[in-house]
């Protein structure tokens, strides 16, 4: 082991019980991006790691774009020949409700068996924060990087990004590097490294139906009006059958065709009926039928109904026809479908079979687009050496269902390799009550950030 490597990873267990406190303090800020009444927070949250970063020595700043503020920051190494790595993550979170299944409170992180638990300790600040810290490592053993760093750190993730993707089409200069790094993903289990070599694109569309000025009696008019969640209902229902296959034409253009070599080695990973189960409780898996769990998680695109509301919920009876019906969907998106394609599929279907005595409203999303990364590159070999000697197996290569929406434009302006090495369990409950980051994720994280870094300086 080289002298750099074993101080860094001395450093990092000495200072273990301080980095834990330090993303603990970093967890108690709620920064929700998809509400409103958080807008200060994620100020806040981006201010926080900016003077973190600075305090460690990179010079670090904050933009302000449209929308919530980026964070970036450098290190620029005296070698000439020096490697550029981008780091890339989000300080955003998702929302904590609902607020009543969380054992502990959401941003209030607690340290219970082994797990940090709060929103935002895998997804994704515990995992950007494992990066930071193993440039902490190298940095106050040596006083230098082995490489150059740029960190860029977004606030907007968690709500699609879109200005980030436009600031790097409009900023290739700025983000110029050789290779980027993101842990936004999971590992199969502390035993088994995961690389994500492809990520899923996503739409989101809200569909409004409205059929009366106001609520009205329903025994006065029931049997003469539409009843527009029922309207909205039937329209849904139409878009799948009943074994889940998207019926809306033209949604599947551009699906690519899996080969007899890609399904035998998707077929290798161990992801089945069993696990879903287990991760989620369903009574059974549930999906198209030629397609394998594993198929569909990876290259089959989904329609899914998020939430539908509309007229009286609350207790007892109310007797009305509502005035209107609303839904949010979102449609994950493979190779080599196109977001603006696939929304004027799904406009033209509703559109087509909207019925006789209510309107229609959809607002459609500029989506983003689905990510396949190309593996046979020096970023990819460093990352497989740092996980394989961190974690004691080599990696397994995964299409993960999940979308981080800028994956695509760094991939396509940057024109460099793009590894996402992730960090987080199956288990840490992402996106759902009682988050959690384990600990062992924690300090492995950094140790393999720090010996990606080292390796890449090695071999570049
Ligand atoms: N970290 C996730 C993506 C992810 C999920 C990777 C599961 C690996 C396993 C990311 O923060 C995320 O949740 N992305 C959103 C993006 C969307 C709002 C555009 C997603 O996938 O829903
Ligand atoms: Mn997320």
């Amino acid at each position: 082991m080289s002298d750099l490597l074993e101080e860094a990873l001395a450093y990092a267990r000495e200072h273990r019980d301080a980095f834990v406190q330090e993303l603990c303090e970093y967890l108690t800020i709620p920064s929700v991006s998809a509400q409103p009444e958080h807008e200060r927070d994620v100020k806040m949250a981006a201010l926080w790691v900016v003077e973190h970063l600075r305090q460690r020595g990179l010079s670090a700043e904050l933009l302000t774009t449209e929308g919530a503020p980026l964070v970036y920051a450098e290190w620029k190494s005296s070698h000439t020949h020096a490697p550029t790595v981008l780091i890339y993550g989000h300080y955003d979170v998702q929302p904590a409700e609902p607020l009543e299944l969380w054992h502990t409170p959401p941003f209030e992180p607690s340290l219970r068996g082994g797990y940090i638990v709060a929103r935002g300790a895998d997804d994704n600040k515990g995992q950007h924060f494992a990066h930071i810290k193993a440039l902490e490592c190298l940095l106050c053993t040596t006083g230098a990087l082995p490489i150059n760093v740029k960190v860029l750190l977004e606030g907007e993730e968690e709500i699609g990004s879109t200005h980030l993707s436009r600031f790097v089409r409009e900023h290739p200069e700025l983000l110029k590097c050789d290779c980027v790094l993101i842990s936004d993903s999971a590992m199969r289990s502390l035993q088994q490294p995961t690389i994500i070599y492809g990520l899923r694109g996503l739409l989101d569309l809200d569909i409004t139906v409205r059929a009366l000025e106001h609520d009205v009696h329903s025994g006065h008019y029931g049997g003469n009006v539409q009843n527009p969640i029922m309207a909205l209902a039937q329209l849904l229902a139409e878009a799948k059958d009943r074994e889940g296959r998207v019926l809306i034409p033209g949604f599947y253009d551009g699906v690519r065709a899996l080969d007899a070599a890609e399904r035998a080695q998707l077929a290798r990973c161990a992801w089945g009926e069993a696990e879903i189960k287990k991760e989620t409780g369903a009574l059974q898996a549930f999906g198209e039928p030629e397609f394998t769990p594993v198929e569909r998680r990876g290259i089959r695109p989904t329609f899914e109904v998020n939430g539908m509301w509309g007229g009286y919920t609350g207790p007892g009876i109310k007797t009305i026809i509502p005035a209107e019906a609303h839904a949010k969907v979102t449609c994950r998106l493979v190779p080599y479908q196109e977001p603006a394609h696939v929304g004027a599929a799904i406009r033209r279907f509703f559109e087509q079979r909207c019925p006789p005595g209510v309107t229609l409203e959809m607002r459609i999303g500029p989506g983003s687009p689905p990510t396949l990364l190309p593996l046979d590159n020096h970023a990819m070999r460093a990352a497989v050496q740092a996980a394989t000697a961190t974690f004691g197996a080599e990696p397994l290569f995964e299409l993960e269902g999940g979308s981080i929406p800028v994956v695509h434009e760094f991939a396509h302006t940057l024109q460099k390799p793009v590894v996402l090495m992730g960090f987080g369990l199956p288990e840490d409950n992402i996106h759902a009550p009682n988050e959690r980051f384990a600990l062992a994720s924690f300090e492995k994280g950094i140790e393999a950030s720090v010996r990606f870094m080292i390796q890449l300086s090695a071999t570049s």
